[in-house]
């Protein structure tokens, strides 16, 4: 089961008051050190710039039936047999939720100016919609008070990819309703956590629910019916609109936007078939997303070349494309991968891999990324949620050292052709639950014991904590 084989600020507010205090400073994370100091040379990164780390709810938290949780769609499709790796679940995941302390301290030894994390939809509204879970909530509050508390910015994403089971139950995102359902529970989060989180993301990789979730079925909700995925992708940007109106009308300080994975493309060779087909490629995976988001509109040609009986027309209902528009503060971008067409329309791959198959890595396409973005896009903040490799490597992951010092570069040389671009977040801070892949596939700066679940800074941790102390590459 191999995961995508076809997908084709630092102001930090003042700690405001909590539900639940924080116990007592405790010991010192595992493996705390003396911070570097220093003067800044090599490569310099501006002032402020938010150097970050990502996870999300289902991947790390476990918990899954505490506290009031309702179950998401990645419960269900996780205990199905056959449909992850090994079995695996994230009943337990990192354990996150019962370590959240400790993994503050982790955060906060790092040195991260930023942490970007999402909120599990179902350990707050168990249904889905109605009354809001207040232990589930306050959850979230000890982890926004705790980054606070330690100078870290929280960025909360709304949605990344765990529906409520209660509304899969009612047809999930092919129902236009659950766009809907999404700008409510968006709303009652930004009552909730709004007055001390500053920013904000509505949905996580949208194209990869659809191609995955949707088309091939690999992710929950495991569905291959690529009617549904349109219609479905539709009602996610929809949603992602909403959410974005929603913000704007709780009258709440702070950045919105979506997080997109985004992927240049470029013709397998110099053919006038392959540059045609690295076009038409673009349009589906990139364009698709960001011109509704950013332009308001899909692009020219996108819905035309959809089948005339497809049930996206019916979907996309007047006015719709205007409400995706709304306003974005700021795009989060999610780069792993180039892409690399040929006149057939296939792929080919020209660069090294990973230990997961689809991660061609290719440094330089995130710096053509970036500047296609501010070219084509104007000059709307961005920021790196997501980039990173996962390795066999234990421990000693020089390999993950090696990776992230070239997307570093990459991002610099962006700054310095003008990109504004605030800041960046590894993928992932903690060994945890990746998807389809189980546990099989360790991404995080921090070892997260299989067994224990105990903590332990890997080699890129400490060298990432340098990177951040001297705000540079040496
Ligand atoms: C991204 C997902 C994230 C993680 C990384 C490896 O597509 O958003 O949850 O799985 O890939």
């Amino acid at each position: 089961m191999r995961r995508r084989q076809v997908l084709t600020l630092a102001a930090v507010g003042a700690a405001v008051a909590g539900c639940t205090p924080e116990p007592p400073a405790s010991a010192p994370a595992p493996g705390a050190s003396a911070a570097p100091g220093g003067p800044a040379t090599g490569l310099v990164f501006p002032p402020g710039f938010a150097w970050g780390a990502s996870t999300s709810a289902y991947q790390i938290e476990g918990a899954a039936a505490e506290d009031g949780r309702g179950k998401s769609v990645w419960d269900t499709f996780s205990h199905l047999p056959g449909r992850t790796r090994g079995g695996d679940t994230g009943d337990v995941a990192a354990d996150h939720y019962h370590r959240v302390y400790e993994d503050l301290d982790l955060m906060k030894d790092l040195g991260l100016k930023s942490y970007r994390f999402s909120i599990s939809w179902s350990r707050v509204l168990p249904a889905g919609r109605g009354a809001l879970n207040a232990k589930g909530l306050d959850f979230y509050h000890r982890l926004v008070d705790g980054l606070l508390q330690r100078g870290i910015t929280p960025m909360a994403t709304l949605f990344h990819w765990d529906t409520p089971q209660a509304l899969q139950d009612k047809g999930g995102w092919e129902q236009r309703d659950c766009a809907h359902w999404f700008a409510d529970y968006a709303q009652q989060m930004f009552y909730s956590l709004g007055d001390k989180v500053p920013a904000w993301l509505t949905l996580n990789e949208p194209k990869t629910v659809v191609a995955l979730g949707y088309t091939t079925g690999i992710h929950a909700p495991g569905k291959k019916d690529r009617r549904a995925a349109y219609v479905a992708g539709h009602h996610l940007l929809l949603g992602h609109g909403l959410a974005v109106k929603a913000f704007r009308g709780t009258g709440r300080k702070g950045t919105i936007g979506a997080a997109l994975n985004l992927s240049p493309v470029y013709p397998a060779d110099g053919s006038p078939g392959a540059a045609e087909q690295a076009r038409a490629v673009d349009l589906d995976e990139n364009r698709r997303w960001l011109d509704p988001v950013l332009l308001g509109k899909y692009p020219d040609g996108w819905l035309a070349g959809q089948p005339a009986d497809a049930p996206v027309h019916a979907a996309v209902k007047d006015g719709d494309a205007a409400l995706i528009g709304e306003r974005s503060d700021v795009l989060a971008v999610q780069y792993y991968n180039p892409m690399h067409v040929t006149a057939q329309g296939g792929r080919v791959t020209k660069h090294p891999t990973t230990q997961a198959s689809w991660l061609e890595v290719y440094p330089d396409g995130l710096f053509d990324l970036l500047t296609r973005i501010k070219r084509d896009y104007g000059d709307i903040p961005l920021t790196i949620t997501e980039n990173g490799m996962p390795t066999v490597n234990d421990v000693q992951d020089d390999d993950r050292i090696a990776f992230l010092r070239d997307h570093f570069a990459a991002a610099h040389r962006a700054i310095a052709a003008g990109v504004r671009l605030q800041g960046f977040h590894v993928w992932s801070l903690l060994d945890n639950f990746e998807w389809a892949e189980g546990y099989s596939q360790r991404w995080g700066l921090i070892r997260v014991d299989p067994a224990t679940k105990d903590r332990r800074r890997k080699a890129s941790a400490d060298w990432y904590r340098n990177v951040i102390a001297r705000n540079a590459l040496a």
